[in-house]
């Protein structure tokens, strides 16, 4: 698949700090992209982890190994509001709510906010639910919420957002609302896959946990077992055609493997019987320049699937 990119296109493409020699090389294919991620190390949890760029990051162990819990009894939504900072420390771990799988948009917002399956509970300003188009084709899961993001109740709203964002908006995504609306949609299909003329298409944002690490530690595997159900639940509810995974905890905990990115990126995998593509961060990308140019590829790769999937 060869891009046509606009002067728009590459502008944003220069902010993400990638030259434009891709396009002319072979995009993508799975074995020419599984050659070089093999020397390219894993994504690193935003902010906690220096960057060795060239050097792969220990894999962790995942939620796969953690004990499933227990049926408990539902949780009510109004249980359990944001406390106030002063009272967080006494606040109770509850269980996981049941019947999340069942749940509509409202109830499953509701849920989250609500909770208190995980330690997580008592160090959060608030949860960090999901963003954007609720019907995209495309969606993006992140890995936590950040310091910014549990102060704002939005996922990716600092820098690793600004880049998250003009990397959608070089392949004609955004995560407005108002853009994603049925009309904007069907004019964006006749502007072409890059959204051409500046329309841009939806997509849905949502992390695996949905409340931030203390100090922007790494999630642990009995946390990320708590949220599970809730992302499982958002990608059941969006349908998307396609998820981007960003991060290692992110890829790692949506396939359930230890396997570094290097050598997961470059290949279509499946969540839910939804195609998965694998790439690097925003937040390690941010200090990991090369590895811009290896996401460009990612995202390449996902325009690709798309473009088998509904012909664009
Ligand atoms: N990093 C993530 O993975 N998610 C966010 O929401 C912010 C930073």
């Amino acid at each position: 698949m060869t891009l046509q990119l606009d002067e728009r296109q590459r502008a944003m493409l220069a902010e993400m700090g990638i030259k434009l020699w891709l396009p002319k090389a072979a995009p993508a294919t799975p074995e020419t992209v599984a050659a070089s991620a093999d020397q390219a190390g894993a994504g690193a949890r935003f902010d906690s982890e220096p960057v060795q760029p060239a050097a792969a990051a220990p894999s962790i162990a995942r939620a796969a190994a953690a004990p499933s819990s227990p049926r408990p009894r539902p949780v009510a939504p109004s249980e359990g509001a944001t406390p106030a900072p002063e009272s967080r420390s006494a606040m109770a771990l509850g269980p996981r709510p049941e019947g999340v799988a069942d749940m509509d948009w409202l109830q499953l917002e509701a849920t989250v906010a609500a909770c208190r399956a995980c330690g997580l509970c008592a160090g959060r300003t608030q949860t960090v639910f999901g963003v954007g188009a609720r019907s995209a084709d495309w969606m993006v899961i992140g890995e936590a919420p950040g310091e910014n993001e549990d102060r704002q109740g939005q996922p990716f709203v600092g820098q690793a957002g600004k880049l998250l964002d003009a990397m959608l908006a070089a392949i004609g995504l955004s995560r407005q609302v108002e853009s994603a609306s049925e009309s904007i949609a069907a004019r964006a299909d006749q502007a072409g896959a890059e959204g051409q003329k500046g329309l841009k298409r939806g997509v849905y944002i949502a992390n695996v946990l949905k409340c931030r690490p203390p100090g922007n530690r790494n999630p642990q595997p009995d946390e990320i077992a708590q949220c599970e159900p809730y992302l499982r639940r958002q990608v059941a509810l969006v349908q998307p055609k396609i998820i981007l995974a960003m991060g290692r905890f992110a890829v790692q905990s949506l396939l359930q493997t230890t396997e570094p990115i290097g050598r997961l990126r470059g290949r279509v995998h499946t969540y839910e019987g939804v195609p998965v593509i694998v790439t690097y961060h925003p937040a390690y990308l941010l200090r990991a320049l090369p590895d811009k140019a290896k996401a460009w590829q990612d995202l390449c790769l996902a325009l690709e699937v798309m473009g088998g999937q509904d012909g664009r």
